[in-house]
């Protein structure tokens, strides 16, 4: 269909007074008077909306000032009557699709938990159209800066046979008929698809670091899925993560790559979401801009995990966890450490190897792995990041420790074989990030179709 987008008309607003365009889009509200109807069009294309002045004899079915109908305009672009921006005059309104009364999305602010509740719909509100742009925005914007920074996107295998984090919340991938019973598990196995055990990514690493090991830098961007029945506010069991991989390169290098590129990425969308993160700013978060923009002049906090557990046994508050030098940081403490302590974003390095995952770089000391943690204020941790283990001896201590499959990790460690460097990587969480700089509270609310424990509309 011939028309144009309604950005269009909003970024060169100059050039198309006084032209005869063509929109499409959908009525947001209306009013009328006695002769003359006023439309706000949507089209997806700007947050803004256009005001559509027609009049009545040009409306022909009388719905085409139903809520959530679908029109195309054509007209004139003229100045609005107080000349501070335009609207079109219109000459003839097409309904291109009615919109009953029962439509969900009426004029009133609905809450969160009920858009939820039509996902199918709910990217026709602002909020979704906002989030969806700043999402598209921050992609674009991620891949920019790997492509300009010499790495190379890989796409890594989406069904593998290894679980990376060994957490073991991976999801089966299987052919088998919900009925089909076996006399053992080695029997069940074999008789599926690919004769072992199969499952969905839990993260791309491990494929990154093979790609690395020849392509010096490269990174991931893709859909990674964990069946992690922790259902909060920040855990998605389907959501996307960026992992970049370097050769020749330990913890404090690939730091500095993590702040550079959240601060790159932070830059971009406060480029090119002005008006998304004002409306954010009006509705979620106040003085988000000034959140953002803070982000990027300051320089990040480096704090070893031991000092951490320090500050938070001496801090004097009531957490739920009792923060111990070997446990695992809650996200309680990390909020606290991030929000409280510093007001910024802080990596959180050298954890205790008995919390973190098997590749990690073991340290001298015998009891900390080269790992760190970004952790920032409102979320907690975006990124896991680490110095992979790069001695052929200790990997292999280390998957044996743990219990794990050598057989399977054949390959893997065939790298520390083979010309083994040094070398780093880190998986950034795309939803994380998003909410971080979107100010929105849920994960559900920065995907279009949120997958959670329990939840698959
Ligand atoms: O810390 P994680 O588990 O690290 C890894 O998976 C490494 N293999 C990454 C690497 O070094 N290449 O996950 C990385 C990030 C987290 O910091 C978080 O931002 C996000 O992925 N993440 C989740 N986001 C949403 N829902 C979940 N269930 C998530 N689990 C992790
Ligand atoms: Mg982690």
């Amino acid at each position: 269909m011939k028309h144009i987008d309604i950005a269009e008309i909003f970024k060169n607003e100059k050039q198309y007074l006084g032209k005869t365009v063509t929109v499409c889009g959908w009525v947001r509200t209306s009013r009328e008077s006695k002769n003359v109807a006023f439309i706000e069009l949507n089209d997806g294309t700007s947050l803004k909306h256009i005001q559509i002045v027609a009049d009545k004899a040009v409306l022909t079915l009388n719905k085409e000032l139903a809520l959530g109908a679908s029109l195309m305009v054509n007209g004139t672009v003229v100045p609005t009557q107080n000349n501070t921006r335009v609207e079109i005059n219109a000459a003839a309104v097409t309904l291109l699709g009615e919109c009953p009364p029962e439509y969900p999305l009426q004029k009133k602010r609905h809450t969160m938990d009920f858009l939820r509740t039509i996902p199918h719909l709910r990217v026709r509100t602002n909020t979704f159209n906002a989030m969806l742009r700043v999402r598209s925005v921050l992609s674009a914007a991620i891949n920019k800066y790997f492509c300009d920074n010499n790495y190379v996107y890989v796409h890594t295998p989406i069904i593998t046979g290894s679980d990376c984090e060994g957490a073991g919340e991976v999801f089966r991938v299987s052919i088998h008929e919900w009925k089909t019973a076996f006399a053992t598990e080695k029997d069940y196995y074999d008789a599926d698809f690919f004769g072992q055990r199969a499952g969905l990514t839990v993260s791309g690493q491990l494929e990154g670091e093979v790609a690395a090991m020849g392509l010096g830098k490269i990174y991931t961007f893709g859909p990674t899925f964990r069946a992690e029945k922790s259902n909060t506010t920040r855990h998605a069991a389907e959501f996307w993560q960026i992992e970049p991989e370097v050769a020749f390169c330990e913890l404090f290098d690939i730091i500095a790559i993590a702040e550079e590129l959240i601060k790159y990425i932070i830059s971009a969308v406060l480029k090119g979401c002005r008006t998304e993160l004002e409306f954010f700013e009006a509705h979620f978060e106040a003085d988000l801009v000034k959140k953002l923009t803070d982000v990027v002049g300051s320089s990040f906090e480096i704090l070893e995990y031991e000092k951490a557990v320090e500050i938070l046994q001496k801090s004097g508050k009531p957490f739920v966890f009792e923060p111990k030098w070997g446990e695992d940081l809650a996200t309680e403490h990390e909020r606290y450490i991030t929000e409280e302590v510093f007001k910024k974003p802080v990596f959180v390095i050298n954890y205790p190897k008995k919390i973190k995952s098997f590749y990690m770089k073991q340290n001298d000391d015998g009891m900390t792995v080269a790992a760190t943690d970004l952790l920032v204020p409102g979320i907690g941790e975006i990124i896991g990041c680490s110095q992979r283990e790069a001695d052929y001896d200790k990997l292999l201590e280390a998957i044996k420790e743990r219990g794990m499959n050598v057989e399977q990790y054949k390959h893997y460690l065939e790298l520390r074989q083979f010309g083994s460097c040094p070398h780093s990587g880190f998986g950034l969480g795309l939803e994380r990030i998003l909410l971080y700089v979107t100010g929105l509270g849920n994960i559900r609310d920065v995907q279009l179709y949120p997958r959670t424990v329990g939840d698959l509309r």
